[in-house]
This record gives C-alpha cells, structure tokens and sequence, in this order.
C-alpha cells in the first residue's frame, strides 16, 4: 500500500522562534513509522527549518514558485532556489494564489511543470468555490483545472500530487464530508486514469479544514491518499494526531 502523505500549509504564518519551537514539538512526537509528512514554509523560512529537519522524516516544502527558470522577475523565487534549501515539495495554483493573485489554470500548469523540471514534486491544488458547487459545477471546474496540468505535463503527470481543496472548506472550519470528499477524488482519479497507466500511484490530497477530529474519517476513503493542513499544522499536538491516523 502506498504510504499516506499529510503535508502542513503553514501560509503566511510564523516567526523564527514559533517555527522552531513548533518543529520541535513535531519531531518530538512523530515516530520512525510514521505516514510520509511534509512541512509547505514560507520561503524565507527555508534555510531554517532545512537546519532544524536534517536528518528527520519530516520533508520539507514550499508554498508558491515562479513559472520562470530565472532572470528579471522581481521579487520572484525559482524553482532551483527552493531546490537548493530542501524543498522536496512545492504548492502550486492554492486557491488562495489562483484568488488573490489571478493565477489562471495555465499558469498553474506552468508552475506544475518548472517544479517538475528540478526535481521537485508539485502539489496542485484544485477546488471548486461555493458558488460554483451550489450551480452543480463542482466535477467540471475540478477536471477543468487538472486537465490543464495533464495537458502541460504529459507523462510527468504521474510524478505530481493533486490536493482537492473545496475553497468553502479552507480555513471556514467546514469540512467536505468524507464521502463529499471521495466523491470528487473518484472523478479525479479516473481523469488521471485516462492520463496515464500510473494514476493508482498518484497521491490524492484532501484539503480544506482537515483537523484532529475529521481526519480518520476524510483518510478512511479509497481515494484519499492523505491530507494538506492549513489551521492546524500549526499546532504541533494536531499535527501529530493527523499524522497518527493516516499513518
Ligand atoms: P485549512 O487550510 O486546513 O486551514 O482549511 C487548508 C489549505 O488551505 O491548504
């Protein structure tokens, strides 16, 4: 069985002494057994945490990244400087970039894919806002937005990780229910099915409220590989009770 993942988003939150004293909560409490675990940091935050995580089963990751291999792009961070400090991961199109930042579903493939080009696995966020799930839009804004990373990526499809974050659920404190949640991973996965002969490998994410209490529940589901944490990957003891149920 392929192991689960559940990666924290720690967003735009953190200093130098609460990340340390949170990584030390973690790595106090997560065991050699543990599911896969990933920490998304803000990039200034990298070098840090990459001192703080040597050597542990803690990954490292980020949160956004340019489409640009490099050059005159201020303020921009690439792809192999988030290599360079350990990020073993990249978000790319959250909801939350795609919100406030007009990222379109291209530009997310484009990410997708210079991630993929250093070597780094790109999470790809999709979801679908409360407006468009009441107008029964929700299977085709989300096969919408992954069929652009497909169509980017081609084979390399099978190398990235989906996380399926209803924009209603992040951070409301209203979970997709568990079969909400499958149901729109089943789509996802037979979208990826149609792509490429290793979808069964591709980790599923779930998002969007996951917390201690809905966890086993959401990571119960056939098609939902594991979790990305907002709100509560920031609390070392959550965290670790996450990671205990998909583990
Ligand atoms: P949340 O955020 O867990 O706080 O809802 C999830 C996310 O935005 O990735």
């Amino acid at each position: 069985m392929k192991k689960k993942l559940i990666a924290g988003n720690w967003k735009m939150n953190g200093n130098l002494a609460a990340n340390e004293a949170l990584l030390k909560g973690l790595l106090t409490g997560v065991g050699q057994d543990a599911c896969q675990v990933a920490v998304c940091v803000p990039s200034v935050y990298l070098a840090q945490c990459q001192t703080l995580l040597a050597g542990s089963v803690i990954e490292l990751g980020a949160q956004d990244v340019s489409a640009h291999e490099s050059g005159a792009y201020t303020g921009e961070i690439a792809s192999a400087m988030l290599k360079e400090f350990g990020a073993r991961f990249v978000i790319v199109g959250h909801s939350e970039r795609r919100q406030y930042h007009a990222e379109t579903d291209e530009l997310v493939a484009a990410k997708a894919q210079r991630v993929l080009s250093s070597g780094i696995t790109p999470i790809v966020c999709v979801g679908e806002t409360l407006a468009e799930r009441e107008a029964g839009k929700t299977e085709e804004v989300v096969k919408r937005q992954l069929a652009a990373v497909i169509h980017t990526n081609g084979h390399c499809i099978s190398e990235v990780v989906v996380a399926y974050e209803p924009v209603w659920a992040i951070g409301t404190g209203l979970s997709a229910t568990a079969e909400q949640a499958q149901q729109v991973h089943a789509v996802l996965r037979a979208q990826l099915k149609a792509a490429t002969p290793n979808a069964d490998r591709i980790k599923l994410l779930y998002g969007g409220s996951m917390n201690a209490a809905n966890a086993k529940s959401l990571l119960a589901q056939p098609d939902i590989d594991g979790g990305l944490i907002g709100g509560a990957a920031l609390k070392a003891q959550d965290f670790l009770t996450i990671i205990a149920a998909a583990s």
